[in-house]
């Protein structure tokens, strides 16, 4: 089972650039968490700070024990190995084909047999669908199978916590709903903790069990999926919707006049009434047929009810709706095997 990763009050900025401030969450071991947000809000450099590459100004991101941050940089370095990442390009080697990138971190880091690369290598490579195309140069190959083999890549040292940087960008909606599936599926077969940052609002309604979003600076919230699902607040709502009215603008940061003009009707062209109209819950992705089912689902059942009372009530109700848990039954098992 994946491990989790608990962020405490992460602020990071750039000289006077500040990227973002106090962001804490905690990504549940073996679930899967998406973390939306618009172009250039520090997704990237969030991911970085989590496995250590970027150091932040304040905060903690505890890891098995190990604070990312501020551990010692052999402690980091050990812990790293925990992480599988998936870069946005893929950041393949160009040289290289696709066997030889996806064996690289194996000859690099393991002193294993070719013979045993061999084996690992090519089942990542069925995992996620590239049989028959080892032998190809990333050139030689689509940007979708590009992405694939970079999960694959992430794949070869058995991470616990994988990350992965918008898997979907410079994809079709066909190739985006099929690195979902992949990435629902791939959860499924390890168990690992997954963190997607995105801004695709298919893979945020489809793919996670937890769900958080970046905007202005702070983390706008996180939590189960149906908590943004179903949020009221207007910026979680126009993103949801892609709405081009609301506070989020093209310069990501809308100025005063704007919003006030917008707020006013000015500007709105009928597609505000349909974003304030009650938002339907997308079902989650479900594993292939075959797989079976993913053990985050019994564990997270258990966390989301007892987190029930807590969350605010259009979420409450979609929990007690997809969990079939009539209003008056909140009684989750304390302790229990799940
Ligand atoms: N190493 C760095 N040094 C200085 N600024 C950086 C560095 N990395 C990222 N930034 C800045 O941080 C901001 C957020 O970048 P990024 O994390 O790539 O956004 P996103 O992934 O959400 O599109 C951008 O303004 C970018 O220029
Ligand atoms: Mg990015």
């Amino acid at each position: 089972m994946g491990i989790e990763v608990q962020v405490e009050g992460l602020t990071k900025s750039f000289g006077k650039q500040q990227i973002w401030q106090d962001v804490s969450l905690t990504l549940p071991a073996g679930e899967v968490s998406v973390m939306l947000g618009p172009s250039g809000t520090g997704k990237t450099v969030f991911l970085k700070s989590l496995i250590g590459l970027l150091k932040p100004d304040r905060g903690r991101v505890l890891v098995d024990g190990v604070d990312m941050a501020r551990s010692p940089e052999r402690d980091i370095m050990e812990a790293r190995k925990l992480f599988g990442l998936m870069f946005q390009d893929g950041a393949l080697f160009g040289s290289m084909n696709l066997f030889d990138n996806i064996a690289f971190p194996l000859r690099e880091h393991t002193k294993k047999k070719e013979s045993e690369i061999r084996r690992i290598v090519m089942e990542r490579i069925d995992v996620v669908g590239l049989l028959g195309a080892e032998g190809k140069l990333p050139g030689e190959i689509s940007g979708g199978m590009r992405k694939r083999a970079g999960l694959a890549r992430a794949l070869v040292l058995d991470p616990q916590i994988i990350l992965c940087d918008e898997p979907d960008s410079g994809l079709d909606p066909v190739r985006t709903a099929f690195i979902s599936q992949l990435l629902i599926d791939l959860n499924t077969q390890i168990d690992a903790t997954m963190l997607i940052v995105t801004h695709n609002l298919d893979i945020a309604a489809t793919v996670p069990d937890n769900m958080g979003m970046l905007y202005l600076h702070n983390l706008v919230t996180f939590g189960p999926r149906e908590v943004l699902l179903t949020s009221e607040e207007p910026v979680v709502r126009q993103f949801l919707t892609a709405d081009v009215v609301g506070p989020i603008g093209m310069s990501e940061e809308k100025d005063a006049v704007t919003l006030a003009a917008e707020a006013s009707g000015a500007g709105a062209s009928g597609s505000g009434s349909a974003a304030s109209a009650p938002r339907e819950l997308v079902p989650q992705l479900q594993p292939s047929p075959g797989l079976g089912e993913r053990a985050a689902v019994a564990r997270r059942r258990e966390r989301v009810l007892r987190l029930l009372p807590t969350l605010p009530e259009s979420a409450q109700r979609a929990i007690r709706a997809t969990h079939g848990v009539s209003p008056t039954v909140v009684m989750p098992r304390v302790g229990g095997a799940g």
